[in-house]
């Protein structure tokens, strides 16, 4: 653990205002979120500020198309942001919009101090101007016939069929997207950032090691090519900042959107009462963590700490760029319903799993991330649920039901404690490099060392054996410290059920710091599920949601039909199924067929092995020990591995879809269901 206590500002980098948020954002939002719980987690005063990016020609199109001011749609799209980030547990401090007064006054002085220090030029250029709408149009607002291939209808700046980049005034026969008309060439006045000046300090700041790699080598290879001056003026109509000293000339957009990092943090100095100046003066020993993927490098590397230089601000600490979000293998497809909202994944799914997925597959490199739906499912399930909600689930009820409630004042393997937190210095760089696959991967393999050492102790065994009341106690006890031990590494990743763990362990487990020394003798509060299983309907209600043109639902339901009720029978025929509860001592798959589980169960009075074909729908571990109900007087059958002797009862239409029962904690094996 580090001593000193470290001052961090991170940041995500701000959505467009004319969007709704998507899950390829969200793989941003959450590699940040996790970072910034992670360093509160260490006891380091973190902030995340961040804000929408409200400016733009898009924004000011929309605003006309709607017939309402700019203002009006920007407000309702940053209340729609804030709580899509809210619902996903993002623990933003602040989060404002760049069209904000904090922002405009910024962004005045930024440009009044590059202007002093003569790094603005004024330079008369021409571009292409649509007579009809009564302004230049922007690269992405013509279209026309690639120059290179002559595919029809390509973007003004690069063709998407042949990958070519060009002048928009290269396009044969250039037309304006946005009345269709044929644009003029038109001249106005520019202003230009001289970017070329800072090449020496750029180059400095990037030996600091605030980049990734892979991100300076591409700087390498820009340096090689020359730095060009950088346009940062718009003629109007434009939505954004006047230019002071003009009369229709606005900022470009890249302009004010990062010192919109700076804004929304000045924001929150003021409401917080920090020292804003001790954050961004020059040699500031206080740091700032700029997350943002990887199309957006070029303003994040060159023009914005160039821009800080000029205007004498300090740059950023580190700028970490991440690769993007594929579903299935491909791009988000609205078609395909794997362009995903935030807010209709979270109509469908619960925000833990997305962030421990996610986590689990990032790590600190550029590398696109792939959603695969079916692991997606597969992998939640089987790690989180499996794996550490179950730790609990074990331990909890013999703690409510044979001692009170109480932990024991003793762990029997203090040994394996000291292990778990042996391994925090581990996991916790891995944090800190945003290697978070690799924390991910140390806390399941504890998460699996937790599980085999309560197979071994066997406490659902060892509870019906005399004078093996304390040692039971113990081992629950010692299971609910090593579950204690793994939630609060995964906080960061899991906050919602880290919180919902916390409740019940009567002690929060945000703060890395506490776990030095185990919970003994406390109280448990009653153990609620903390998290459930992924239901794969629901993922597949979520890609339905998405699809672009949602069809009229089909007369026939696309889910399972309810099978026909069966014919009557009498209270003495349902007698004859002999139904007993049944504790599952061993659960392992089996060779040559996968779809079966081999399952020992204890009826009381003997063990049994049945053969259920519920191995999609179960991890064995996280079957050991449960209870559940099985016909105990089925015929035996012969199958190819051997002899089943029952049936486990489970309901749902088959494969992963596939739900045992299980009676409350307090029933015993033997018992009859009736
Ligand atoms: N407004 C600019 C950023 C200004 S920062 C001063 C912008 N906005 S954006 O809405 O297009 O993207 C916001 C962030 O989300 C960017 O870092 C972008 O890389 C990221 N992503 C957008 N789509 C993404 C994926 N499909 N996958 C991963 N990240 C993606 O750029
Ligand atoms: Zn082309």
């Amino acid at each position: 653990m580090t001593d000193g206590k470290r001052q961090i500002l991170v940041t995500s980098a701000l959505p467009y205002a004319n969007g709704a948020i998507h899950l390829g954002h969200m793989l941003e939002y959450i590699q940040t979120d996790i970072w910034a719980r992670f360093q509160r987690s260490q006891g380091h005063e973190c902030y995340f500020a961040w804000a929408d990016d409200a400016h733009g020609t898009p924004v000011m199109l929309w605003a006309r198309a709607e017939g309402k001011p700019p203002e009006e749609l920007i407000d309702m799209m940053n209340e729609q942001h804030k709580g899509d980030f809210r619902d996903f547990g993002i623990s933003f401090d602040n989060y404002s919009s760049t069209h904000s007064e904090y922002n405009r006054e910024l962004v005045e002085r930024i440009y009044a101090q590059l202007d002093a220090g003569g790094y603005i030029d004024r330079r008369r250029i021409k571009q292409l101007y649509d007579e009809q709408e009564g302004m230049f149009l922007p690269d992405r607002f013509i279209r026309g016939t690639c120059p290179k291939c002559g595919t029809a209808d390509q973007y003004g700046d690069s063709c998407e069929s042949c990958g070519s980049t060009y002048a928009p005034t290269d396009l044969i026969d250039p037309r304006s997207a946005v009345t269709g008309s044929a644009p003029v060439m038109k001249e106005s006045e520019h202003y230009f950032f001289r970017l070329s000046d800072f090449e020496e300090r750029l180059k400095q700041w990037m030996a600091s090691g605030a980049l990734q790699p892979e991100i300076a080598n591409k700087l390498q290879e820009w340096f090689t090519d020359g730095l060009r001056d950088w346009d940062i003026s718009r003629d109007a109509p434009y939505f954004g900042f006047r230019i002071p000293g003009t009369e229709d000339k606005y900022f470009y957009v890249w302009v004010d959107a990062p010192v919109g990092y700076i804004a929304s943090f000045r924001e929150l100095c003021t409401r917080l009462d920090l020292d804003f100046d001790a954050w961004w003066q020059p040699g500031s020993t206080a740091e700032v963590h700029h997350f943002i993927g990887k199309d957006i490098v070029y303003f994040h590397t060159l023009f914005w700490p160039a821009m800080l230089m000029g205007a004498g601000f300090r740059t950023p600490t580190a700028v970490y760029a991440h690769g993007f979000l594929m579903v299935d293998g491909a791009k988000m497809s609205k078609s395909r319903g794997t362009f995903i909202r935030a807010r209709t994944y979270l109509d469908h799914l619960h925000p833990d799993y997305l962030r421990y997925y996610f986590a689990a597959k990032l790590g600190a490199g550029t590398g696109d991330i792939d959603l695969n739906l079916e692991d997606f499912v597969q992998r939640v399930n089987a790690d989180v649920v499996g794996k550490v909600v179950n730790i609990a689930s074990r331990c909890a009820g013999f703690i409510q039901r044979h001692f009170d409630g109480k932990l024991s004042d003793a762990l029997p393997r203090a040994d394996l404690y000291a292990d778990f937190i042996g391994a925090r210095e581990a996991i916790a760089a891995d944090f800190e490099e945003r290697n978070y696959q690799s924390a991910i991967r140390r806390i399941m393999a504890l998460a699996d060392e937790a599980n085999r050492y309560i197979d071994e102790e066997k406490p659902w065994q060892q509870i019906k054996e005399d004078g093996r009341q304390a040692a039971v106690h113990g081992v629950c006890t010692q299971g609910i410290n090593l579950f204690r031990v793994l939630m609060t590494y995964l906080a960061p990743v899991l906050p919602f059920t880290a919180e919902r763990a916390g409740a019940f362990l009567g002690v929060g487990v945000s703060d890395w710091r506490r776990i030095d020394d185990p919970l003994l003798g406390s109280p448990l509060n009653a153990f609620q599920p903390l998290l459930t299983r992924v239901d794969p309907l629901k993922v597949q209600a979520m890609i339905d949601g998405s699809k672009e043109s949602l069809q009229p639902a089909p007369a026939a339901p696309s889910q399972p039909a309810r099978a026909e009720l069966a014919p009557e029978i009498t209270i003495d025929e349902f007698a004859k199924v002999d139904l007993r509860i049944a504790r599952i001592l061993a659960a392992k798959s089996v060779e040559g067929a996968d779809k079966l589980l081999q399952l020992t169960l204890d009826i009381g009075s003997e063990t049994r092995t049945v053969f259920a074909g519920i191995r999609s729908a179960y991890e064995p571990a996280e079957l050991e020990g449960r209870l559940t109900v099985m016909v105990a007087n089925l015929k035996p059958r012969k199958m190819r591995f051997g002899t089943s002797e029952g049936m486990v009862l489970a309901a749902g239409p088959g494969g992963s879809e596939l739900f045992i029962l299980e009676p409350d904690e307090g029933a015993t094996p033997g018992q009859r269901v009736t």
